[in-house]
Order: C-alpha cells, then structure tokens, then sequence
C-alpha cells in the first residue's frame, strides 16, 4: 500500500518535472501583426519556433498549416540542436563552468498595451540551470514597427557569465541579399555602403564605446531580392536602440538561409550575473517591407515620431548656435549682438554652445582646458546665465545652452579634486582625445555628480529650455577604478547604462527641456540616445553639398524633426566650399533648420533673404517636421537629387519638395523630377517657394496622376554655376 502511494506521488511529480520542462503541454500559435506585417511562432515541446516574419498574411492559418520553422532563440551550445547552431542568440557559462545553456520554453503572453501596441512575451527556463529568459516581441500596428529585445534573470548560487545576448536572431533565405551598413568618420558620418552579402559571415559593428555612430551607425538594410531600391523588392531594416558597441552578424549559408545575430557587441564584455540579477538587453527595431525601402524609412519615421525620440509630434523651434559664428572666442557683447540680430531675422531660440564656463587657469578659451567646471566664465558674461536669459527675453527669444557632462580636461577643478573619477587602466599610459578624458559613468557616484550638476544648472535657471548635450571622445583608457577586477568587462554595457540612467533622472525633474544629442557630430544617432532627446546633431560638417549625401542616408532611419541642419558661413568652415545662400538654406531646411553663424556677417541683402526663408520654412516646417519622406532621386546615382515631404491633414495633402542641382557637367537638368503618395485623381496647386520663381509649372494645377507620371520640370538653367535648389509646394485644392 506503502509503495504504490510512493509510485503514485512519483509518478505524479515526475509527470509535472516533465510538464513544467517540456515546455506547453499542447502546441500553441502566437501572431504578431502590424497594418503590412505579420510575425508567428508556435511551441513544439520545448521549443519555440518562429514560423514567419514578413508581408502580411491575411488568415494566419495558413502561416501555421505552411511554410518551415526555425528556433526562435537558440544558444552557442543548445543540445537540441546538437551543435554550434549558427549565428546564435546566447552564450552563458554556468557557475559550474559548463559552457551549455539550453533554455526551454515554457511559455507565452499576449498583452495589449493600448490601441495601437501589443507586446508578446516568452518565457524560457533552463532545466538543469537556475537561468530564465524572456523574449520580448512589441508590435507597433499602426506604424508597421516590432521592438525586439532580451531578458536573462540568474536566481541560483554563485554567478553564470553571459558572453554574448542578442536582441534578436533574424532568421530568412534569400538568393540575391544585399547588405546597407551606414559608416563614416568625423565630418563624414553614416555614409550608406551596400554590398552583395556573400557566403560567409559579415559582420557590422561599431567598438567605440561613446560616440559609436561617429563610424558605424547601428542600422542595417538587408534587401532580399539584389540591391534596395525604393518602391519594390523585399527589405528588412533594423535599428539597435543602443548608445554603446554594437554587433550585427549576418551569415549566409550555402542554401540561402540567412541567420544574423543582432545586439549589442559581445566584445570583451562578459557579464555576470549573480542570484536575483537581470540583464536586459538593448532593444532592435525592425521592419518588414514588400514594397522596397521607401515603405520601410516611412515605418520608422512614424513610430519614431510617435515612440522613439522625445516630442515626436511638437514641431521644433528655429535656432542659432554659437558655435561656427563664435567658437570660444567671444564676450558678452558678442553674444548679446549674436542674439539680437538672430531674433529680428525670426529665430525663435539661441543656443550658447563651448566656451561659456571655467575660470581662471581653468577658463574654457580652447579644448585644452576648464571641461568639467560647470561655473559660468564672469570674466566672459559678467551677467551670468541669468544675464544671458534676460537678453533672450528681451529680444523675444528663448535660451539654451552646451554642456559636455560625460568628460574632463585634466586642466580643471573637477580633475584636481577626483582624479580617480576617469576611466583609466593600471600600468599603461594614459591617452586623450582632444585634450580630455572620459569619466566612468559605471560609477554611482559619477552619475550623481552629473546629475545634480545638470538638476542645478536647470533648476536655478528655470528658463533654459534648451540643452545641446555632447560627447567628444570615444571610450578610451576603458578601466573603470569602481568596478571590481572580475567585472572590469562589464564597462561597455554600465557606461552606456549610466548615461541612460543620469539622462532619465534628468528627464523626470525637467520634462520640458528640449535635448539634443550631440557627440562631435553625429556620433550618438542611435534610438536608444533618441528615447532621451529630441534631437540630434547630424555632422560638424555643415557643408550643403555633403550635408546632401549624409542627411539621405541617415534619413533611411531618423526623421528630418530630430535631424539638426544649419545654415553656415561660406566659404564652408569644414571643406572650404563656397555655395550659394539659398541652396544652403534649401538644404538645411529639409531637416530641423537652424543657423550656426554670427549674423553679424551678413550683408543687408543677406539678412533679408534670411527672413523671407524662416518665413517660407515656418510655412512649411508641419509638412517637412511631421510628414512622410519620399526619396524621388537618388544623390549617389543623380547629379540632381530631390525627395519630398508629405502631409495629410483634414483629408488635404501637401507636399514640399526640394531638388537641387549639384554638378551641371553630370545632368542633362531637364528630366522633370516625378512626385510619389500624392492621390492620382485629385488636384494640387504648384508653388515655388522663395522669392525666386523659375518653374513653368508655378501657379498652375495638376492632377495627382499627372505629377506622379509626368513630374515638374526644373527648369535649370543651361548656364552659369552648381549649387542651384528649389523648394516646391504641391497642395491638393478644395
Ligand atoms: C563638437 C560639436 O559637434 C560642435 O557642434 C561643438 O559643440 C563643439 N563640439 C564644441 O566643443
């Protein structure tokens, strides 16, 4: 009687063991779908695979009666697979050493986080192991985005060392994929590159710690059907929201299969994670597009707008920066002239960049010295930042203001008095970059002194609304004198992670000030810096011609309300290039216009020019700030490149294009540029903005279907020099 009680309670608890680790009981679907896409997996024992991941399917039955599947997430050393599965999601070395994880899944949920997102997660747990993992799928429906990203939780003895975990493992075959990374340097940022993706593993990445954009943009296009093109063909684009090393590894096998691993960069940054501890991994944004990568730029534009910077539907206010009109070589008087001039041509906020701080043998006149002594320069502003807002208001405008908060010059106060507050590495000599150091934003006590500088620079001067955040250096000398000797590789994930977290700390105590990201340009054009700014500063090189190229590229990913464009001095401070005022006003205004000159440097006839363009661009800066982005020709294969904006409102549409010609000698110039998203039957009155008025077509009205065929022709002049542009209004009529 004894034993078959015995038996029974085996039985039954074995039973359970086997339930619980089995994963569901009973095979299970999940979908996933957004307005144009549709994502599914289903549970087989204890695995979880994806079944599809592109263009909608209608009934998604059939995504489950069809088609193939693959491990959704799967590790380095996962035993049902049997081997080293590909491009993998994890790698975890247990507390005993062991170099397998294999996490089961256990289950899944669906939640609908408002009308517009549902979020589905799966759990996984390991069954020899004290490891759980959560996946994280968010669909944003509307505008055709899905978050991705990881959870590790480690509740047993000792501490398991994560070696890698992925955001996403991508998973789909292609005969002709094509692979768009965005890379550059200082001045030249986030250039697009595509190149055949071949057998093999190709891997973008980024290794700079801060400023990682500066040399690779954390994005990616894989066209699956040869090179991108705009209107047709498959496309999946991603994004990693994340400030720090990225890795994304895409291998092609010998079948087509394409698998890529996709995170933050595994590179010398082991983690632990002892009982009770948590890493979560940066989130990628991905979309799916079946009608080439204009559809997929327009998906994140839209949840961008909607989710991924900050303000996403406030239009920005027109600036002028300091810093090209002055650098550090300026007085009050300066500035107070700077502001005056700005204001009466119709900038609406003047932003006080480098310079303005550090006394005595530590005043900021140079880079060499006075970074990280946040205390205003008197001998410079006798007034002070009060002095400073008390202008601006005076004139009508708003303030804002540069601060460099992640970094040190060795020449100031803050150096002297916590040296061991920089990251620095025992026994070898120290480098800078640009004259400075960097300080170690692992560090609790380095966040607080960040953020409680930062709280009171704001606090006492409640109306800066305006904070131009920058970061000059890579992660350099990377030893960290507050993270213990066995979790020195954690650095490259707790800066970035104190850089978020002194931000948000920010963000919750000064809601309404406007940020943006800066990191000696475009260093810190990522979605996870976005969550936190508004804005960012696209390069230092302010040149219109290159500014072309750039602002096409990273306008793949970024919508032009946080990409930051200035109107400069010529010749160009960068290349010594020489272009017309208006085309570099037409270039600027189809992003975030701004000025960076001392207006002081205009002819009369200059400043009048500059008032009719804030003009014509606070007319048009709903439609380039909040519409949709339509690329008609190409600058790399075009000598004159166009795109334009759209916007519906109250059931009317209007467009802005803008065409430039960049090099006479390589464009026949009368190829009329042919509009996109306009209605074919309706009709649109044509507008040349500016008080240039060179098109045939301006005052006239055309249908939809005549200006999508047919095109406006520019009607460039046969003669004379580059650098020409047109700014075009399409309004659909009553
Ligand atoms: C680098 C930025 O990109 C510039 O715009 C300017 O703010 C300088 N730093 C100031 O040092």
């Amino acid at each position: 009687m004894k034993s078959s009680v015995y038996k029974v309670i085996l039985r039954c608890s074995a039973l359970l063991v086997s339930f619980y680790y089995s994963g569901t009981a009973v095979a299970e679907n999940f979908v996933l779908e957004t307005e144009n896409m549709s994502m599914a997996f289903s549970s087989e024992k204890d695995a979880l695979n994806l079944r599809y991941f592109g263009a909608k399917v209608a009934d998604s039955e059939d995504l489950f009666a069809g088609g193939s599947s693959v491990p959704e997430f799967y590790s380095y050393w996962d035993t049902t697979l049997g081997r080293n599965g590909n491009e993998f999601g994890y790698s975890i070395v247990q507390a005993d050493g062991t170099i397998s994880s294999k996490l089961v899944f256990i289950r899944g949920e669906k939640q609908k986080l408002n009308e517009d997102q549902v979020q589905l997660s799966f759990h996984y747990k390991d069954p020899a192991y004290d490891l759980t993992l959560t996946r994280h799928y968010l669909a944003s429906y509307e505008s055709d985005i899905i978050e991705t990203w990881s959870e590790l939780i480690y509740s047993g003895e000792g501490a398991v060392r994560v070696e890698r975990l992925s955001s996403f493992v991508l998973n789909t075959s292609a005969q002709q994929p094509y692979l768009t990374g965005f890379n550059g340097t200082w001045a030249r940022e986030s250039l697009m590159n595509e190149s055949p993706l071949m057998e093999g593993t190709s891997e973008l990445s980024g290794t700079t710690g801060a400023r990682v954009a500066q040399t690779a943009n954390p994005s990616f296009i894989l066209s699956l059907d040869g090179p991108a093109r705009e209107d047709t063909g498959r496309v999946v684009m991603g994004s990693l929201a994340w400030s720090g090393n990225f890795a994304f590894r895409f291998r092609r096998s010998y079948d087509n299969k394409i698998r890529a691993s996709l995170g933050y960069h595994p590179m010398h940054s082991a983690y632990q994670l002892a009982k009770g501890e948590t890493l979560v991994t940066p989130r990628l944004i991905l979309t799916y597009s079946g009608q080439g990568k204009g559809a997929a730029t327009r998906a994140f534009h839209r949840w961008a707008r909607q989710y991924g910077i900050r303000g996403g539907n406030t239009p920005r206010m027109i600036l002028l920066n300091s810093w090209e009109g002055a650098y550090f070589k300026f007085n009050q008087n300066k500035i107070y002239g700077m502001m005056e001039r700005a204001s009466s041509m119709g900038v609406e906020l003047f932003v006080l960049d480098d310079g303005w701080f550090g006394e005595g043998k530590f005043a900021r006149n140079s880079d060499k010295a006075g970074l990280g002594d946040w205390q205003v320069n008197r001998e410079k502003l006798p007034d002070g930042i009060d002095g400073l807002i008390r202008k601006a208001e005076e004139f009508g405008i708003q303030f804002g203001i540069w601060v460099e908060p992640e970094m040190v010059n060795p020449k100031s106060q803050l150096y002297t008095d916590h040296p061991e507050w920089t990251l620095q590495l025992p026994n070898r000599e120290e480098r800078m970059s640009r004259n400075q150091l960097v300080l170690d934003l692992c560090n609790p006590a380095v966040q607080d002194y960040i953020f409680t500088m930062m709280d009171q620079l704001l606090s006492s001067h409640p109306d800066i609304c305006y904070i131009k955040w920058d970061c000059n250096s890579h992660v350099i000398n990377p030893g960290s004198t507050w993270l213990p000797d066995d979790k020195q590789s954690h650095l490259w994930i707790d800066y970035v992670k104190g850089y978020y977290s002194v931000l948000d700390r920010l963000i919750k105590e000064h809601p309404k000030v406007v940020f943006q990201a800066c990191s000696s340009g475009g260093g810190r054009v990522d979605y996870g810096a976005m969550q936190r700014h508004h804005e960012f500063w696209t390069s230092d090189n302010t040149d219109a011609l290159d500014r072309i190229y750039m602002q096409w590229s990273i306008g793949h990913f970024y919508p032009a309300i946080a990409m930051a464009s200035h109107v400069t001095a010529t010749p160009n401070h960068q290349t010594g290039r020489s272009t017309p005022l208006k085309f570099r006003f037409d270039v600027a205004m189809a992003g975030r216009l701004g000025f960076e000159l001392d207006p002081k440097n205009l002819n009369p006839k200059e400043v009048e020019f500059c008032k009719d363009q804030l003009a014509v661009y606070k007319e048009i800066r709903p439609v380039v700030q909040l519409g949709d982005l339509y690329r008609l020709r190409d600058p790399d294969q075009n000598a004159d490149p166009a795109l334009m904006y759209l916007l519906e409102s109250e059931g009317k549409q209007t467009a802005i294009l803008f065409a430039y010609l960049l090099n006479r000698k390589k464009s026949d110039g009368h190829e009329p540029v042919c509009l996109k998203g306009l209605k074919p039957n309706a009709r649109y009155v044509i507008t040349e903005l500016g008080s240039d008025k060179r098109i045939p077509y301006h005052g006239k009205a055309f249908s939809g279907q005549y200006l999508i065929r047919h095109g406006i022709p520019m009607n460039w002049p046969r003669k004379g020099r580059d650098y020409l542009s047109r700014v075009i209004q399409i309004k659909e009529m009553n």
